[in-house]
């Protein structure tokens, strides 16, 4: 590696570093339940033993092929999405449902508020 290359290397691992100390800043589990609770309760259960409520199960959501859940009626763009709710995925989606998702079933406008948004994803991180 000549000295360029090598410069370029770190300037790239601070840069890891930094979003993932952000990313981890930012997140609440405590304060993710509870916009859990008010914005998305009446439509979902993290509770497995639940089943459906309007919308699909969340336990184990994050990490999941998007639109998969077995016996849910999906819309046609979730049902046809590729690839897994991870941070990234949930972070666009539920930033805006329907410009991530256009055509989604999902009735609901999204969390505008980054902090509260990724304490969201990270209380669903945990709900297995
Ligand atoms: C008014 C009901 C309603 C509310 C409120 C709601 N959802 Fe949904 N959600 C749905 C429906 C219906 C779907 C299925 C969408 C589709 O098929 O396009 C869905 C789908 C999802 C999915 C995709 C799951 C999968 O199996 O692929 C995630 C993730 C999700 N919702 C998270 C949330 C979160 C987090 C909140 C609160 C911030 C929330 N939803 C609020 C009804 C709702």
């Amino acid at each position: 590696m000549n000295r360029k290359t090598s410069m370029i290397a770190v300037a790239f691992t601070l840069h890891a570093i930094h979003a993932n100390a952000a990313a981890t800043e930012n997140c609440s589990p405590t304060i993710g339940e509870h916009v859990f609770e008010t914005k998305c309760a009446m439509c979902h259960s993290v509770d497995k033993t639940k089943g459906t409520l309007v919308g699909p199960n969340l336990a184990g959501v994050f990490g999941r092929a998007i639109g998969k859940l077995p016996g849910f009626a999906y819309s046609s763009v979730l049902a046809q999405s590729t690839g897994k709710w991870d941070e990234k995925e949930l972070d666009v989606f539920l930033k805006s449902p329907s410009a991530a998702k256009p055509g989604t079933a999902m009735p609901f406008t999204g969390i505008k508020n980054d902090a509260d948004r990724a304490s969201t994803i990270c209380y669903l991180q945990q709900q297995r």
